[in-house]
């Protein structure tokens, strides 16, 4: 018996109006796999993210996680969301809360913790992204890259299975890039399974189990990243690397 994948991507589609974004995407991710999703802009990778945790209803497919389907899950949803840790480019911080409230807070409100233990669970994360120092600080008083690390905490501390990251570092200036890209390799290191959502080709390409080529709503290469230089089917990926500058 195969083991079952954490999530089953199959045949989403979704149009708006007459313009199809996703068509029939379908891929599977098992524990541990890091998957980077490339490709020009507008071609359909954050509507694919969103129509992953539901934020967004696709049209048609079917997304399965550990098993369950939790396309048309109803109410249920929200469960699902919470295994599903979503990580913005513009950090989507409460600027009223400091680091470790936020951090706290899904933990309080929607986890029914206790203070004490939310409060311990929200320092070990804010610790594993390196800014237990940051605890008290406002999301104005942190870096960009100090404001993600916080919203990664924050996602962590739901102990998802899953982390989907939507272009984490697009919002940073290139120092700021690498403290949040760091924290994401050692989270892959340590065997979390994440989607990411990235233009970062140096960074996809050095850790990622897998790099999706995505182009006009559709995966239209994809493989080992080691693969890239050399294999034909990553001719449309070299040409895209060749075209961006880090
Ligand atoms: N809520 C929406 N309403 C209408 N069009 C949308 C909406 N969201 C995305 N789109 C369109 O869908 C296409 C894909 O968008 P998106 O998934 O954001 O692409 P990417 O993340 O690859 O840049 C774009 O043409 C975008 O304008
Ligand atoms: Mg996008």
């Amino acid at each position: 018996m195969s083991e079952t994948p954490i999530l089953r991507v199959e045949n989403l589609s979704k149009s708006y109006g007459d313009l199809q974004v996703l068509k029939s995407v379908s891929f599977d991710v098992y524990k541990g796999e890091t998957k980077a999703f490339i490709g020009p802009s507008g071609t359909g990778k954050s509507t694919l993210l969103r129509c992953i945790n539901q934020l967004t209803v696709p049209d048609s497919g079917s997304v399965y996680l550990n098993g369950e389907e939790i396309t048309h899950s109803g109410a249920k949803i929200n469960e699902y969301r919470q295994k599903m840790g979503m990580v913005f480019q513009n950090f989507n911080l409460f600027d009223h809360l400091t680091a470790v409230r936020n951090v706290e807070i899904a933990l309080l409100k929607v986890k029914k913790m206790d203070k004490a233990e939310a409060r311990k669970k929200a320092m070990f994360e804010l610790e594993r992204v390196g800014l237990a120092d940051r605890a008290d600080y406002y999301p104005a008083q942190l870096s960009g890259g100090q404001a993600q690390r916080v919203s990664i905490a924050r996602a962590l501390a739901m102990d998802p299975d899953v982390m989907l990251f939507d272009e984490p570092t697009s919002a940073l200036d290139p120092e700021l890039k690498r403290e949040v890209l760091e924290v994401m390799r050692k989270l892959a290191a340590d065997g979390m399974t994440m989607l990411i959502v990235t233009h970062e080709m140096h960074f996809a390409t050095s850790f990622a189990t897998d790099i999706l080529f995505m182009e006009n709503g559709e995966i239209v290469e994809r493989g080992r990243p080691a693969d890239i230089p050399t294999s034909p089917s990553f001719e449309r990926t070299r040409a895209f690397m060749g075209t961006y500058q880090e």
